[in-house]
C-alpha cells in the first residue's frame, strides 16, 4: 500500500506546496521514501529520497519545485528496498514521462528483460513500477505519438493492480490517471484538479469527489476530467461527483471510525495482494524446509497463532515435521538443538519484534539458516535473515493484528502447498482445488464482513458487560480460538481465554456457571462431531453458546445462543482465515461498546522492541 497524489492548477499556481501537504495526509499508507514531479516550461523535475515526507522535505525542500502540475508519492516498500533509487516518481530513459503507481507489477521481471534485450532500455531501480515510465515510451516512439494510446498499450502488456498518475513533458496541463484493483479518487476544485489514493489528501481543498472504478481511465485538465473505460477508450463514461460529508479525522480512516475497522474492511485487498507474491520467492524456503534436518517456527503473539496454525498444515499436507516454539522462550527450550542443519521459519508483521529477533540472532549464531515472513521491507528480522517473504497487506496502524494476521496465514498456506506439491504428496487436482480455494478468499472474507457485521454488532453489544470468555475449537481451529481470545481480551479488556476444546474436561470447565459465554469456532470438519459434545457439555452447565460456522449447518445453529455465519465449503486447513474474521469484528465492537478505543488498547505498543 503507496499513497499517490496528482494535481493540475491552472497556471501560474505552484503545485509543489500543495502536493506535499496532500501527501502527508496519505502518510498513513506507507512512510520509507517519498518523491515529487513537476512539469514547467517542457521540463519533468523530480526530487525523492527514503525517509517520511518531513524528513525528505527538511533535505530536498519539495516546494522548490517549479510549475503548475505534478505528481507525488509516498512508499511502502514491496519490490525493491526503501532506497532513494526505489523511491517514486520514475521515469522513462529520456525523462519524457514521469509516473507513480500504487500496486503490484506482477509480470514486471519478464517486462523488464524485454526492454532491456529488445530495446536496450537500462533500469536503475529494483523497483516493478519502472517499466511502466518505459513501456509508455517505447509505444510513443514507435510514431503513436499520443500519451493517452502509448498508455492504453502499454497497460495490456501489464500484469497485477495499479493505481497511476503520469506525466508527460509534451502535455504541459494534463495528468493521466488509470486504475486497476488500487485505489484512486478524484476530486474537483475551482481551476484545480487533484487525484490521490484516497480522499483525505485533497478534503481540506474539495469535497467533490469522483471515484475512478476499476479498468478506467481518467485524462485530467485543470478545468475538465474525462473518463474512459481503459480497454475502450471512444466512449466518455459521465459520472457525477458525490459531496463528501467527512470531517478529516474520519477521512484518514476512509470514513471509518477506527483504524482497526478500516483495517479489517482491507483484508480482501490484503489477500488478493499476497497471493499475487511471485511463486520464485517461495522457492528458497521450499528447498531449505524440505532439506533440513529440523525445522523451528518462531514468532510472538498473534504472528505464533499463524505459525501454530502453519504448523498443522505443514503436518497434515506437506508432511514436514516442525516445532512451533514462542520466541520468548525459543532459547530456553530449544537453544541446545539448534545446529547448521537447522532451519528457522521466523514470523513477525513488524520485523522488529525483539523476542523474534532475539531467537533468530542466536539460531543463526549456532549456523542455522533463518527464513521470515514479514509485512515490512528492510525490518531487522529481513536484515537477519537469508531469505525472505514480504507479505502484502500494507502498514497496518491499529496495535490489534488483523490483515497482518490474514496475510500471514494465506502466505504460509502457499508454503504449505507448493511443499506438498514438490513432495509430490497431493495430485495435480487436488493441487488445483485447493490453490482455486485460496484465491477464492477474498470474495468470502468480503462476503463475511458485508453480512455478518450487523449481525456480530448486536451480538457484541449483548455481551458487552459479561467479564469472562472461553474460546474453544479443536484442531486447526483450536488457533482460531487462541487467536479470537487475543483479540477480545487485548482491545476489549473482557478477560478470554482459549483452550483446544477437549482439554476442557481437564481443568477449565470448572469455571463454567450460568449464563457463561463459550465461543466455538465450529466448522463441519472432522473435528465436529466431537466439538458438538464439547457444545452440550457446556450447554448442561448452562452456559451461553455462541459459534462460528457454516451457513445452513442446522446442527451447530439449533444448539447456539448466537450465531456468526461462514459461507460453505472451505477446505478445511484454509477454516482459520475466514473464521477469525467474526471474531476480530466482535473483539472490536466488544471494545467500543465498553467505552475503550480499539486502535490504542492500554499497556500495549505496536511494536515490541523489549525482551
Ligand atoms: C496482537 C498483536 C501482538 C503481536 C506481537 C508480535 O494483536 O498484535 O500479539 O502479534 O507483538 O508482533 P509482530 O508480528 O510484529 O512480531
Amino acid at each position: 500500500m503507496c499513497g499517490i497524489v496528482a494535481i493540475v492548477l491552472k497556471e501560474q499556481t505552484p503545485v509543489a506546496p500543495i502536493l506535499k501537504d496532500c501527501l502527508q495526509r496519505l502518510e498513513y499508507r506507507g512512510y520509507d521514501s517519498v518523491g515529487m514531479s513537476t512539469l514547467y516550461k517542457g521540463s519533468i523535475y523530480t526530487k525523492k529520497d527514503k525517509g517520511k515526507i518531513a524528513e525528505v522535505d527538511a533535505k530536498l525542500h519539495f516546494d522548490e519545485l517549479p510549475g503548475n502540475i505534478g505528481i507525488a508519492h509516498t512508499r511502502w516498500a514491496t519490490h525493491g528496498g526503501a532506497t532513494k533509487v526505489n523511491a517514486h516518481p520514475h521515469q522513462s530513459s529520456s525523462n519524457n514521462i514521469s509516473v507513480v503507481h500504487n500496486g503490484i507489477i506482477e509480470n514486471y521481471l519478464d517486462l523488464r528483460q524485454e526492454l532491456e534485450e529488445e530495446y536496450d532500455h537500462t533500469f536503475i531501480s529494483e523497483c516493478d513500477t519502472e517499466v511502466i515510465p518505459h513501456l509508455i515510451e517505447i509505444n510513443l516512439q514507435n510514431g503513436k505519438n499520443q500519451l493517452e494510446k502509448a498508455v492504453k498499450k502499454a497497460l495490456k502488456k501489464i500484469r497485477g493492480s495499479y493505481a497511476l498518475a503520469i506525466l508527460y513533458k509534451n502535455n504541459p496541463n494534463q495528468i493521466i490517471l488509470a486504475k486497476k484493483e488500487s485505489p484512486l479518487v478524484i476530486g474537483l476544485g475551482t481551476n484545480a484538479v487533484y487525484a490521490a489514493s484516497d480522499i483525505p489528501a485533497f478534503l481540506p481543498l474539495t469535497n467533490r469527489v469522483i471515484i475512478l472504478e476499476d479498468g478506467e481511465f481518467a485524462v485530467l485538465n485543470y478545468n475538465n476530467v474525462k473518463i474512459y473505460k481503459t480497454e475502450n477508450h471512444d466512449t466518455i463514461i459521465s459520472r457525477n461527483p458525490q459531496i463528501i460529508d467527512w470531517n478529516s479525522e474520519m477521512a484518514k480512516k476512509g470514513g471509518m471510525p477506527h483504524f482497526m475497522l478500516k483495517e479489517i474492511h482491507e483484508q480482501p485487498k490484503a489477500i488478493s495482494n499476497t497471493l499475487r507474491i511471485n511463486n520464485f520467492k517461495y522457492s528458497p524456503f521450499i528447498k531449505l524446509l524440505n532439506d533440513a534436518k529440523n525445522i523451528f517456527i518462531t514468532a510472538a503473539g498473534t504472528s505464533f497463532h499463524a505459525g501454530l496454525a502453519s504448523s498443522y498444515t505443514f503436518n497434515k499436507i506437506s508432511k514436514l515435521d516442525n516445532n512451533p516454539i514462542i520466541s520468548s522462550e525459543f532459547i530456553d527450550n530449544v537453544g541446545g538443538m539448534i545446529d547448521e542443519e537447522s532451519v528457522v521459519l521466523a514470523i513477525s508483521q513488524s520485523g522488529e519484534t525483539m523476542d523474534t529477533l532475539n531467537a533468530i540472532n542466536y539460531a543463526k549464531k549456532k549456523g542455522a539458516k533463518i527464513l521470515s515472513i514479514t509485512n515490512v521491507m528492510g525490518s531487522s528480522i529481513i536484515r537477519m535473515s537469508d531469505h525472505e517473504i514480504i507479505t502484502q497487506a500494507g502498514p497496518e496502524i491499529g496495535v490489534a493484528a488483523t490483515k497482518t494476521f490474514l496475510v500471514q496465514l494465506i502466505c504460509l498456506s502457499q508454503l504449505s502447498l507448493y511443499l506438498a506439491e514438490m513432495r509430490g504428496l497431493l495430485n495435480s487436482a487436488e493441487i488445483k482445488f485447493l490453490k482455486q480455494n485460496l484465491m477464492n478468499m477474498p470474495r468470502i472474507i468480503e462476503k463475511i464482513i458485508a453480512n455478518q457485521e450487523d449481525n456480530i454488532k448486536n451480538i457484541a453489544q449483548h455481551f458487552a458487560n459479561k467479564s469472562n470468555f472461553l474460546y474453544l475449537g479443536r484442531g486447526i481451529n483450536s488457533i482460531t480460538a487462541a487467536e479470537g481470545a487475543l483479540k477480545l481480551k487485548e482491545i476489549s479488556y473482557i478477560h478470554a481465554e482459549s483452550y483446544p476444546a477437549g482439554e476442557c474436561k481437564h481443568g477449565p470447565i470448572a469455571l463454567i456457571e450460568k449464563d457463561f459465554p463459550v465461543v466455538f469456532i465450529a466448522p463441519p470438519d472432522d473435528t465436529q462431531s466431537l466439538l458438538i459434545s464439547n457444545i452440550m457439555e457446556m450447554k448442561a452447565r448452562n452456559a451461553k453458546i455462541i459459534t462460528v460456522s457454516e451457513e445452513n449447518d442446522n446442527k451447530i445453529h439449533r444448539i447456539s445462543d448466537a450465531k456468526f455465519i461462514i459461507p460453505s465449503k472451505i477446505p478445511d486447513i484454509f477454516t482459520p482465515i475466514a473464521y477469525i474474521v467474526p471474531l476480530q469484528i466482535f473483539a472490536y465492537f466488544s471494545a467500543v461498546f465498553r467505552g475503550y478505543d480499539p486502535d490504542k488498547p492500554r499497556n500495549l505498543a505496536k511494536t515490541v522492541t523489549v525482551l
